[in-house]
């Protein structure tokens, strides 16, 4: 499989799962009269030896991707790394991984059961980033637990392997001059934005500015399989402009966008 077909699926998985995020492109390319291009993606995985962040990687790091720089998120005890490619017509990747060993006992078992269920040809296969839910289903009970202590922990226990955001390429658009501008564009068509650390994410001078929809809610169906569908945030669409050729990523913005998946 070309990296470029793995992209594809990975859109289809988060589109399919996400409706909203659709509809968002098309607002876009329609505006732009051009399908605009992808700043970069996002997944999201535990520091787990089996699955943690460079096991991920691995189709991205066989398609000639090389990790720029590695971010740690103290407060959300996360770490992560982005990745680029000599290529700029390939989107750039941030796998961000949930440290197990700064929470509780108990949350650490949840995780490591789950984890502990996946069969090894699962991992292996090239697309695993893109596995979906790789587990037996999780009880709305575990969700809550889980949330209780981490949205992220929460999240990857729910929806697994997919995508975690899109980001539209601010810079690839002619017809905005600033995220201001993005912002109002799509709270006019009734998307909510991130205002967690303000709606804008960076500055001019630190080289990048991000924003983010919330993530709408999607219906997930927990264990008992016979439950009623559960309305949990599901993924959400980032957007970025990058100044001075900053080709990087800055932990305090990233640090709030974590945040566009806690839409309770
Ligand atoms: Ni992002």
């Amino acid at each position: 499989m070309i990296i470029n077909q793995l992209f594809a699926n990975m859109w289809d998985l988060y589109s399919k799962i996400n409706p909203q995020v659709v509809k968002v492109k098309k607002l876009f390319d329609e505006r732009e009269n051009k399908i605009v291009a992808n700043d970069h993606i996002a997944l999201r995985t535990f520091n787990h030896p089996r699955i943690n962040r460079s096991v991920i990687a691995r189709p991205f790091l066989e398609a000639g991707y090389t990790p720029v720089e590695d971010l740690k998120f103290e407060k959300k005890k996360l770490d992560a790394t982005y990745y680029s490619h000599h290529n700029d017509d390939l989107t750039r990747v941030f796998i961000s991984e949930l440290k197990l060993e700064d929470f509780s006992p108990k949350l650490q078992k949840t995780i490591n059961d789950l984890v502990d269920q996946i069969p090894n040809k699962a991992i292996e296969q090239y697309d695993f980033c893109n596995y979906g839910i790789p587990w037996t289903t999780i009880t709305e009970q575990t969700y809550n637990e889980l949330k209780a202590e981490s949205e992220y922990a929460a999240w990857v226990a729910t929806f697994g392997f997919i995508v975690n955001h899109f980001t539209i390429s601010i810079n690839d658009c002619d017809t905005f001059s600033n995220l201001e501008e993005v912002n109002s564009f799509l709270k006019e068509h009734g998307y909510r934005i991130n205002d967690s650390g303000g709606e804008i994410k960076g500055s001019i001078s630190q080289g990048l500015q991000q924003s983010s929809i919330m993530a709408e809610d999607v219906p997930v169906q927990f264990e008992p399989l016979d439950s009623l569908p559960v309305n949990i945030p599901g993924c959400y669409y980032e957007f970025a402009l990058r100044h001075n050729d900053f080709d990087g990523f800055i932990a305090g913005s990233a640090d709030k966008i974590f945040e566009s998946t806690d839409n309770k």
